[in-house]
């Protein structure tokens, strides 16, 4: 296992959209352990696989019960199947860095995966754990949080972004 480095906004890996994966081997197994490696390290509650420089449809994401524990729910392919009903929550995004949003989100959703051994699976979910998946489905379509701000917030941090990548070259 291996920490890797998190891609940061504007990083043109992030705007990409994910290829599916069709290949169930060692590598993708020893891949999952590197974003879960990665995401606790961070930490973070998911991580898209986008985020590590690799362009396929991957996430991890945290469903421990406890912060002290590590569980992690692999999906493979994920895509939202139904929605209803709207929320909205404070967001952030190991690839958005310094900015939290309140982002508006579908309250329930479902959502059909395949794990590691490419078996079909289906998870209905909503509250907190509906926006996570949420967020990091969007990773997987060159989707950030940010673009679900007003065209200000997104403008703002834009250039906010841009300072801080000027100030780092000079
Ligand atoms: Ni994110």
């Amino acid at each position: 296992m291996a920490i890797r480095t998190i891609l940061e906004f504007p990083h043109p890996v992030l705007r990409q959209k994910a290829s599916p994966i069709s290949v169930f081997n060692e590598e993708l197994k020893d891949m999952v352990a590197d974003m879960t490696e990665t995401m606790y390290d961070a930490p973070g509650i998911g991580l898209a696989a986008p985020q590590i420089g690799e362009s396929i449809q991957l996430i991890v994401v945290d469903v421990a019960k406890l912060e002290a524990e590590q569980q992690v729910l692999v999906m493979i392919n994920p895509r939202i199947i139904s929605q209803e009903g709207s929320q909205v929550d404070e967001e952030g995004c190991l690839s958005v860095i310094d900015l939290t949003a309140n982002v508006k989100r579908f309250q329930k959703i479902t959502v059909t995966y395949q794990d590691l051994d490419g078996n079909l699976l289906e998870i209905s979910t909503e509250d907190r754990f509906a926006v996570v998946l949420q967020h990091e489905i969007d990773h997987l379509h060159g989707v950030l949080f940010i673009d679900h701000l007003s065209a200000l917030k997104r403008t703002l941090y834009k250039k906010k972004v841009q300072k801080m990548l000027t100030e780092k070259k000079a």
